[in-house]
This record gives structure tokens, sequence and C-alpha cells, in this order.
């Protein structure tokens, strides 16, 4: 019975998407990604070793999120902005470990610049997933509420790739000395992948680079006034029965020249998108915005910045979940549309946004635009003067775009992890 109620909520959803999204899925296609290409626009300055301050000397510090309003605008809590980050202990944990025991603790400031560090989130005795990966923050009547990312379950004995989208909720106070977040333990499962719209584990019959349905990101669109979760997940279907559809190539001209290699179609990032029901506890998956299929296996941390009539989606990904057949750095991506579904197109012609400079590829990570374009991330793998590689694992520099139609350039470095 169990299965068979299962059967019929997953029935019961996608007529009801069907109902409410008339707009295709948009593509990116392989045609476009073959643009991908640093230019002077687009690439980040080098980040200098005087650069890097550690927020937190004992932890590794990487995805970061502020807390936020409910209508995106960063939020200030009696002259407090507070940031949440993914952390672990550096004693002992080397930094491909870290993912392995994330946790979120909170870091304040009164300037945007100089961190504070708060304490974790909540309890990880009581949070949801043997560990919590990235999510968002909203504040909304004094009360915080904290999405993320449920990865594996703590009753499961070795480690597993199941991510479910969660929530928790905290009460804030705050005085002269600080910020103090009480969370009231309340986690909850929000989103499950249905196996319809987002590939379940299962499905992904452990054949991409790696799984996702994770990174759930709180959206209220201005425009309707509706609100939305956006996350990180993969086109449904069994992993060894997906094909490159003519769509993921591009033009007809494009697909009569070219032939995807075979391990193409095992690549089927998306971004996924849920919208809101009675309450901040009831989420109704809607079909992809976005799909990658055949270019791309991670389309991570999605979220959107509104300006004017325009929607911008941003994602980031990494060099080695393009397909074979791309070449394309580390960086973070934009498509542009005037309307929340789609259709998208790739900013710039290609969708690359920021990448790291060529002599230093991986020095930053997880870019997350701010209301105003300005643009944050963390100290990744940096290349020292010595020409060592390090992990930074601190907040980076922040960046300033200028966004323009359907085109960005960086136009700034704040020597700080500003956030404004
Ligand atoms: C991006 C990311 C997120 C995920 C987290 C795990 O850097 O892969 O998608 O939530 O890191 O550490």
């Amino acid at each position: 019975t169990t299965a068979l109620a299962t059967t019929l909520v997953a029935g019961s959803l996608s007529t009801q998407v069907q109902a409410e999204v008339d707009e295709d899925t948009s593509v990116w296609s392989w045609e476009q990604a073959d643009k991908i290409e640093r230019t002077d626009e687009n690439t980040a300055p080098q980040i200098s070793e005087e650069e890097i301050k550690d927020i937190a000397p004992d932890l590794h510090v990487w995805d970061t999120w502020p807390l936020r309003n409910r209508d995106g605008s960063v939020a200030r809590v009696n002259g407090y902005k507070v940031i949440f980050s993914l952390t672990a202990k550096k004693e002992g944990v080397t930094p491909s470990e870290r993912h392995g025991i994330a946790k979120i603790r909170y870091f304040y400031s009164k300037d945007g610049k100089s961190w504070e560090m708060g304490g974790l989130a909540y309890d990880p005795e009581q949070a949801l997933g043997s560990r919590q990966w990235a999510g968002s923050a909203m504040i909304d009547d004094g009360k915080v509420n904290l999405f993320y990312t449920a990865t594996g379950r703590k009753s499961n004995e070795t480690k597993t790739y199941e991510q479910r989208l969660a929530k928790v909720s905290a009460d804030i106070e705050t005085n002269k000395d600080g910020v103090e977040l009480t969370s009231n333990g309340d986690h909850e499962i929000l989103l499950e992948a249905d196996g319809e719209h987002y590939q379940t584990l299962e499905q992904s019959e452990g054949k991409g680079v790696i799984y996702s349905f994770r990174d759930p990101w709180f959206f209220q669109d201005p425009k309707s006034g509706e609100e939305y979760l956006v996350f990180e997940g993969n086109s449904a279907g069994t992993a060894s029965e997906q094909t490159c559809q003519p769509a993921n190539y591009g033009s007809e001209s494009f697909q009569q020249t070219h032939d995807a290699p075979e391990d193409a179609k095992l690549y089927n990032g998306a971004v996924g998108i849920a919208k809101k029901g009675e309450d901040l506890s009831d989420w109704n998956l809607q079909k992809p915005i976005l799909e990658a299929d055949c270019v791309n296996q991670q389309l991570e941390r999605p979220h959107f910045m509104v300006k004017g009539n325009q929607y911008y989606l941003f994602t980031i990904t990494h060099k080695f979940t393009f397909a074979p057949q791309i070449t394309a750095p580390d960086g973070l991506y934009g498509f542009t549309s005037d309307s929340l579904h789609g259709d998208y197109k790739p900013l710039n012609d290609s969708g690359l946004v920021i990448a790291n400079p060529e002599n230093d590829p991986l020095q930053a990570y997880s870019w997350v635009v701010l209301p105003h374009g300005e643009v944050s991330s963390f100290v990744n793998k940096y290349n020292t003067e010595d020409g060592e590689q390090k992990f930074g694992g601190t907040l980076a520099p922040t960046l300033k775009l200028s966004v323009h139609k359907d085109e960005t350039k960086i136009v700034n470095e704040s020597k700080f992890p500003k956030i404004k």
C-alpha cells in the first residue's frame, strides 16, 4: 500500500505540474556551451595571499549565503548582517573529506566586511541527514527559516548520496555583543526527488559523475508575489535509458556536423523548481526550468537576481562536470528570461559569467549573486606565490558584476568578503 500511495501522490503531482506550467523546460545546448571562453569581461582577478583572511581559523568554510528578507534583499537585524556557511573542523579533515561531515554555522557583522562566528545554526543531533549541505535563509516576522540539504541519513551505516530538501526555523536575538540564533529544532523534509521530474538516486544507477537533488534557495517572484524553491537536480529517467536529443545539440546545422560521444548522455544536470502551497512546509514540484542534458551534470546552487523586467538565473559548475566533448572552466554561469519559467537564453551567448584566471583556475568557487550584483564566493584551491596549491576554505573577496540585458561584465573587486 505504501508503494501504491507513493505512486498516486506522484501521479497527482504531475497532473498539477502540467496544469500549472505551460512553458517548456529551457535547454542549455552543446552549441551554446561550445562558445564558452575566458574574456576580460568574465575573468576574475587573481586573489593574492594577503587578501585571504580566515574568518574561522579552525574550520574549513565554503558555500555561504546571507540571511535575506522575504523579498530577497539582504537582511539587517538590529544593525547586524548574518551569513550561513558550510563548515567542518580542519583538524584531521582533508578538504575533500569536509563534504562528508558538513554542518551549517553562522557568522555576523555590523559592517558587512569583518565577520564574527556565532556558532552552529542548529543542534546537529536533531538535524536531518548525516551531514547538511547548502541552502538559503530567509527572515520574516522575526523568525529565521533555514532551508538546507539533508544528505544521507543518520541511520545509514555507510554514507549515501541521497539528498532531500529540508527546513528548520530559529529565533534570533541581538545585543551589543553580537547575534544569537536558537534553533527551534523543528527540522522537516520538504521535498524528495519524485522520479518523474527529478531523477532519484536509484534511477541514477551510480552512473553520473555525482548525483544531485539539493541546494534549496527561497525565491519570492516580484512579478507575481508567488514563492518558490529553486534547487539543483538531475533530469528524471533511468540513467542507462537516457539519450541525447536534437535540442541538446542546438541548431540543425550544429546537429548535422556534430556527434556526441557515448558518455555524453550520462550528463543530465537540471535547475529544479517547486512552488509554495499553503505555507513554508508545503511545496509542489514543477518540471525543471533548465536542463543541461548531454552538456553538464551539475547545475549547483541555482539562484535568481531580478533586474527590471528580466529574471537572471545563476548557477555554478565545475570543469569536470561538463560532458567530455566540452572544455569549460569552473565558473558562475547565467541565463536570462523575461518570464520566470523561461524561455532562458545563456548570458553572453555561452552562459559563462565568472571564471577564475587561467593560471589559477580553481582559486574560487560557489559564487552567489546578491541583489545589486555583488558576487560572494569562497577561496578554493589557489596557487601560492611559491607555486604550491593550497585550500583556502574561507570567504573570497567580493566581486561586482554589471548586468545589462543579456550581457555581464566583472567591474570591480573589493578587498574584502563584503556582503552589501
Ligand atoms: C557546491 C556544493 C553544493 C553542495 C555542497 C556540498 O560547492 O557542491 O552543491 O551543497 O557543495 O559540500
